[in-house]
């Protein structure tokens, strides 16, 4: 009766089970995948943000495939500010980042087509292809000691078939945090060219360089590329300015001429069809902007200083491993081969207190990966992490 896009085995696993069963219990679990901004004890400028909302203009339907131009412009002012200058005209507004992918999706593909998706990184790409009846083929990302997590070409030749329509990166990834480098980009782009694949670039913690991070060149988006192939790259507020609430999200289209003139007449159609960003939203995009400086300053700087934590408990060199992230919200931690990170994750949970999550989640290879949230407070993340070290140290 239902449809094979969804998963045919809905049931939680252990560690969810777990989780449920010390939540009905009303115990206090220290959660350190948290990755909702508004949960993480920030100070938000609420006056701004509030009265941003309250815009007569919201009292008038004006629909538009793209959404509305001022809002669009908006973002490109916002994007200029991140080092991106993009015409208004190449920007379609969506409720969601996952709503870009579907929209991305049903432009590109057929279904029974593949996208390659990069191995590990965020989970839901994986389902939101399942949605489109598309299938997402993993080409696996590198880590070692002295370059990090990096791609390499080998990989996605060995993942491509003729039924992929495009590449998708996450730039910088999550979980990893690695930014796509110069050279990477250029064996990409040669790649989705010889194939004739669009990119699509997830850009949504593009603006999450952790302060101390030591990273030599400055980060690269998929819109300053070189124009042979269709691009489409990704943002929203959810991350930009730590408001999932307010859903609004963004694509931005890139490449040569008669290929992009023909993507954008038919997203004009997709959008068309769904018109799912709320009209106050929009009215509010140029004012929210304005705590954009604010609350990524806030962010980064929580983030860089669990990171300083998380290392000091576990160094690069120590038996559990940090693989420092240079940007994002997110830390991975590398067990000895002999712990199972499935068994780990549900231990630190019943005997801790502590929830993390296992590698598998994000697609780790191995079995021996957790990844740590950088967003809760200090003290919280303090002392969850000093209780996972009483486990595994
Ligand atoms: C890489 C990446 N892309 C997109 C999203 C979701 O963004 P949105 O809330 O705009 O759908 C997330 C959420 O964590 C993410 O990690």
């Amino acid at each position: 009766m239902f449809s094979s896009r969804l998963p045919s085995d809905l049931h939680p696993n252990d560690l969810t089970r777990l989780l449920a069963e010390k939540r009905a219990r009303g115990m206090d679990i220290i959660d350190l995948t948290e990755s909702n901004p508004t949960r993480a004890g920030f100070t938000y400028p609420a006056e701004t943000v509030i009265r941003a909302l309250e815009q007569e203009g919201s009292l008038v339907y004006e629909p538009h495939p793209r959404g509305l131009w001022s809002a669009r412009h908006a973002v490109a002012g916002y994007l200029e500010g991140e080092g991106v200058r993009v015409d208004p005209d190449r920007i379609y507004l969506t409720a969601s980042t996952s709503e870009a992918y579907a929209y991305l999706f049903k432009l590109l593909a057929d279904p029974g087509d593949a996208v390659l998706i990069p191995r590990p990184s965020y989970p839901l790409m994986e389902l939101l292809a399942a949605m489109e009846a598309i299938h997402a083929i993993p080409y696996d990302l590198s880590w070692t000691p002295s370059a990090g997590w990096h791609l390499r070409k080998e990989e996605l030749e060995a993942s491509y078939t003729e039924r992929c329509r495009a590449l998708l990166v996450i730039n910088p990834n999550n979980p990893t945090g690695n930014f796509l480098r110069r050279h990477e980009w250029e064996e990409i782009t040669r790649f989705c060219s010889t194939h004739d694949l669009a990119i699509i670039s997830d850009e949504v913690f593009f603006p999450y360089v952790l302060p101390r991070s030591r990273i030599h060149d400055p980060p690269v988006s998929a819109l300053a590329l070189p124009q042979q192939t269709l691009v489409f790259a990704l943002g929203g507020f959810s991350k930009a300015l730590g408001l999932p609430q307010v859903k609004l999200s963004w694509i931005v289209s890139n490449g040569p001429a008669p290929a992009l003139r023909e993507a954008l007449d038919r997203l004009d159609v997709i959008a068309d069809t769904y018109l799912s960003v709320g009209t106050p939203v929009q009215q509010a995009a140029n004012a929210l902007i304005a705590i954009a400086g604010t609350m990524q300053g806030a962010i980064r700087t929580r983030c860089q200083t669990n990171l300083d934590f998380l290392s000091s408990v576990f160094p690069a060199d120590g038996n559990v491993q940090l693989l420092r992230p240079p940007a994002g919200w997110y830390a991975v931690l590398r067990l000895p081969s002999h712990f199972d990170e499935g068994l780990t994750a549900c231990c630190l949970l019943e005997e801790k207190n502590v929830l993390l999550h296992p590698g598998y989640f994000f697609d780790f290879p191995g079995g021996e990966h957790l990844v740590v949230s950088l967003l809760p407070q200090q003290d919280r993340f303090e002392e969850g992490i000093r209780r996972t070290a009483e486990l595994l140290c």
